[in-house]
């Protein structure tokens, strides 16, 4: 462990790499990453990154596509190239056409866990932390959105407009795992407790919820809340990102058998023979890859406007 841990940081000076990793990592990749976000966080981070010529990006494939998507000149590498998600393979591109026949006058908005092939044929993306700031900021009365069925019911509950859910059985099988009653039973014995629960939870689980927040969401909402205990409802290590952060605060797992399997393939081992061997590398489809960078820009742009205008109410409000 010490040694693959010095030869990392090692190898990351030698080839000017920089690590980025998604809060579902375990404690060892936490650590030794750069920078650890949800997906929107990563992406803006992607973009950013200016100096590093290599990346290493521990998270699954609809992420390390996306890095790769927005730095076209930099070597984008991924520890396991089985880190695949599940959810993201559930919506093919022949889907969209033909749910676009169906319904001519949706917008297709798509998630980011989907894959670039699918992206090409987006209107826009979103992330979890966003979906609902990007269907609002588009004209259309319908909306055509997926692969996961749930956080197509978490917008539905948020905007007037007609959400259509492609395609309709689109889940992730870790949040898939939650249900009411254990959660109930969990509030029950942590009356105190802040509950926080992911947007791919089911709609029982989410409607039990205090706040219904995507992995990033959650540590921000931890930072200013008074509570001091969590119960956690997404992928088990989300505990340790918030305990990193909060050592002070108490985060209970709502279900310690919530393991993102795809996730977890990373292993310091991995990251180190992957800085090493300078693999695996990413790669881009040349057919879809500008169709599919327009889809993230429109979402960042949409996102940008929304700090911006967070940022000026919040100027606003504390200059009177
Ligand atoms: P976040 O964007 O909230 O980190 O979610 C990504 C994900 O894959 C959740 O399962
Ligand atoms: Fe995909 Fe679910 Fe794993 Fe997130 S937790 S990466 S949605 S399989």
């Amino acid at each position: 462990m010490t040694n693959n841990l010095q030869e990392i940081e090692r190898l990351k000076k030698e080839k000017n790499a920089v690590i980025l990793a998604h809060n579902y990592q375990t404690r060892a990749i936490q650590e030794i990453a750069d920078f650890t976000g949800d997906s929107l966080e990563l992406c803006i981070k992607a973009s950013k990154i200016k100096k590093a010529d290599i990346v290493v990006f521990c998270g699954v494939d609809f992420m390390a596509e996306t890095a790769a998507l927005l730095n076209p000149h930099k070597k984008i590498l991924i520890p396991d190239l089985n880190a695949e998600c599940p959810m993201a393979h559930m919506l093919s591109a022949e889907d969209i056409k033909k749910a676009k026949q169906a319904y001519p006058d949706a917008a297709v908005v798509l998630y980011i866990n989907t894959t670039a092939e699918a992206k090409s044929k987006a209107d826009i993306l979103c992330t979890s932390a966003n979906a609902v700031e990007v269907a609002e900021s588009l004209p259309h009365e319908q909306i055509l959105f997926g692969p996961d069925r749930n956080l197509a019911w978490h917008v539905s509950q948020q905007t007037n407009k007609e959400i259509i859910p492609l395609p309709e059985q689109g889940h992730c099988y870790v949040h898939k795992m939650f249900n009411l009653g254990d959660l109930y039973f969990l509030s029950e014995k942590n009356l105190d407790a802040e509950i926080l629960v992911h947007p791919e939870c089911e709609p029982s689980v989410q409607k039990f919820a205090d706040k219904v927040l995507s992995t990033g969401g959650m540590i921000h909402h931890v930072t200013q809340s008074l509570h001091k205990t969590f119960i956690i409802a997404t992928e088990v290590d989300m505990t340790t990102r918030l305990e990193r952060d909060h050592p002070d605060k108490t985060f209970i797992p709502a279900l310690n058998e919530a393991i993102c399997k795809n996730m977890k393939l990373h292993t310091l081992e991995k990251v180190k023979n992957c800085l090493l061997n300078e693999e695996f590398i990413v790669k881009t489809n040349e057919n879809t890859k500008n169709a599919a960078k327009r889809a993230i820009k429109r979402m960042m742009d949409v996102s940008k406007n929304q700090n911006k205008m967070n940022k000026s109410i919040k100027e606003a409000v504390e200059n009177g």
